[in-house]
């Protein structure tokens, strides 16, 4: 069974056509995509051949190494993209995941983008923004102690604009439960951070007290 957040990725991917699964490491999310019924196909591509490894014993013990491709891959540069509809990158940095689409053509030609960054979210969205990519949703995922942002986004060639609050925080449907724990969290975070801040950066500390203000807003009374 997937963790939380692998599931949240497979819930993304769109089942209508391949997806790739890149940095798969076992190839959980991929195997489960076969398994699922979701896809018919899927590539599993990792820059390194350890996880390769690991990624086929995933798929023949689960029986469904002949509907999988294995690609030795720095991000998308080898990976075939014939019949590609969506592209999952989970579980790495923010900028490692910018670096990845700006190096690939064609993941402008209509690819349902799927990411799962985990630091640096929010150059992330700023570059997703500036790059011609529109961040369509986003998902937050609590496992134990931790939260995980999921991304679904896809190409446009038009430069988007969040706001302040979305760049930092998410741009999120702030109706669930997950999203409002994730809110409490940064809202404690932020109010940290302000106060440590505050004499030697004010504007900054400025910036984290809008933030607070805007959570309390989406999340409703929370001391
Ligand atoms: C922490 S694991 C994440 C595995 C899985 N995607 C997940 O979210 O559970 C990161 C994986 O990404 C791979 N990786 C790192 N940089 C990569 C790159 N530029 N291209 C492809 N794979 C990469 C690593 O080799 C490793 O297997």
């Amino acid at each position: 069974m997937l963790t939380k957040r692998l599931a949240m990725c497979a819930e993304l991917v769109s089942g209508d056509g391949i997806a790739c699964d890149v940095g798969t490491d076992h190839a959980y999310l991929a195997a489960e995509l076969l398994r699922s019924g979701k896809c018919k196909k899927v590539i599993a591509s990792d820059v390194a051949e350890g996880p390769l490894r690991a990624a086929k014993k995933t798929l023949d013990q689960t029986g469904l190494i002949d509907r999988s491709e294995i690609v030795l891959s720095d991000g998308l540069l080898n990976v075939p993209s014939d019949g590609v509809t969506d592209v999952v990158i989970a579980g790495m940095g923010g900028e490692t995941i910018a670096h990845i689409l700006d190096k690939c053509s064609w993941i402008k030609n209509d690819v349902n983008i799927i990411l799962q960054p985990m630091t640096k979210i929010s150059f992330l969205r700023k570059w997703l923004c500036k790059n011609g990519f529109d961040i369509l949703c986003e998902k937050i995922v609590c496992e134990g102690r931790f939260f995980y942002t999921v991304i679904k986004a896809k190409y446009d060639g038009e430069i988007h604009e969040l706001s302040e609050f979305e760049y930092e925080i998410g741009k999120f449907d702030w109706n669930y439960d997950d999203v409002k724990a994730y809110g409490r969290f940064r809202y404690s975070q932020l109010a940290k951070l302000s106060k440590q801040v505050e004499k030697i950066a004010p504007e900054t500390s400025d910036v984290y007290i809008r933030l607070m203000h805007e959570i309390k807003i989406k999340c409703g009374y929370m001391e």
